[in-house]
């Protein structure tokens, strides 16, 4: 498969070298931490073709089967403190969008702050993970995205299988993986580059992309579940809602799992 990523993505792509295919791993995230503190350069990125240990936020699992999906993470050296990248998942859902528009010809949705939906379906999440140097700067940012590709309706488990989907089962298309693989990486790139320049610009193309935004949503954070509705992202990515006690906070993703009232979305 990397040879095929490879003849999929431009001539102008500065980082072909630095692109390392697995057949199977425990997760491209972890390992990739690992090559970070080890020095690996601004650029490189980890392909799996299986993940036996893919995990989300909050200590969820990714299921990672053989052949199928994209499992994909990439390490960055952005030149800033960490707060400066507050909108970095933001920026890379964004991303995420275009590269699934270019390979598989339809945008997906995001939903609040990182799941690529389409529908009442998840079709891919991201995983961003900062390490910070001594000086409290920003050593390196790695941002893991998994996209399901290829599976039909009947291979995801049955507990997951109303709200699951892959960009086949919505493009009504067989999806060739390279070219998401090389899509992801181009529209990475190019994130990259306009990462603290076009900050602005890329947080309204997220509130456009966003679903969550108008909806009414429920709220959970531990035991705590609190009805509201929910109005903008802000400048820091963080979700703006009106509470139905009258309050209106912004809520940081580290924290809570947002659902829509009657559903996953
Ligand atoms: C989520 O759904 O909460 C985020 C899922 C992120 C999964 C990707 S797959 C590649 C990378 N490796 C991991 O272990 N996680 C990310």
């Amino acid at each position: 498969m990397k040879e095929q990523i490879l003849q999929a993505l431009s001539s102008e792509y500065p980082w072909k070298q630095q692109l390392h295919f697995f057949r199977e791993i425990g997760s491209t995230n972890d390992h990739l931490k690992a090559m970070a503190r080890q020095g690996a350069p601004h650029g490189t990125v980890l392909i799996a073709d299986r993940q036996t240990g893919g995990h989300g936020r909050m200590g969820r699992s990714f299921l990672s089967p053989e052949g199928v999906g994209v499992y994909l993470s990439i390490l960055l050296r952005p030149n800033c403190s960490p707060i400066e990248l507050m909108h970095l998942t933001c920026a890379a859902a964004v991303a995420m969008c275009d590269a699934v528009e270019a390979a598989a010809g339809f945008r997906p949705g995001i939903k609040w702050t990182n799941d690529l939906v389409s529908g009442k379906r998840k079709l891919g999440g991201i995983l961003t993970e900062l390490g910070l140097g001594s000086n409290g700067q920003t050593d390196y940012a790695i941002i893991g995205i998994g996209i399901n590709c290829c599976q039909e309706e009947k291979d995801f488990d049955p507990s997951i299988r109303p709200i699951a989907g892959s960009l086949a089962m919505i493009a009504g298309k067989e999806i060739d993986r390279s070219r998401v693989a090389a899509a992801m990486m181009e529209a990475l790139q190019k994130m990259d580059r306009e990462l603290l320049t076009g900050k602005e610009a890329m947080l309204e193309r997220y509130r456009t992309d966003c679903i969550t935004i108008g909806q009414e949503i429920s709220l959970v954070r531990g035991d705590e579940i609190r009805h509201g509705k929910a109005l903008t992202v802000d400048d820091a990515g963080a979700l703006v809602v009106a509470f139905s006690d009258g309050h209106t906070e912004a809520v940081n993703s580290g924290e809570v799992s947002v659902r829509g009232m009657y559903g996953y979305v």
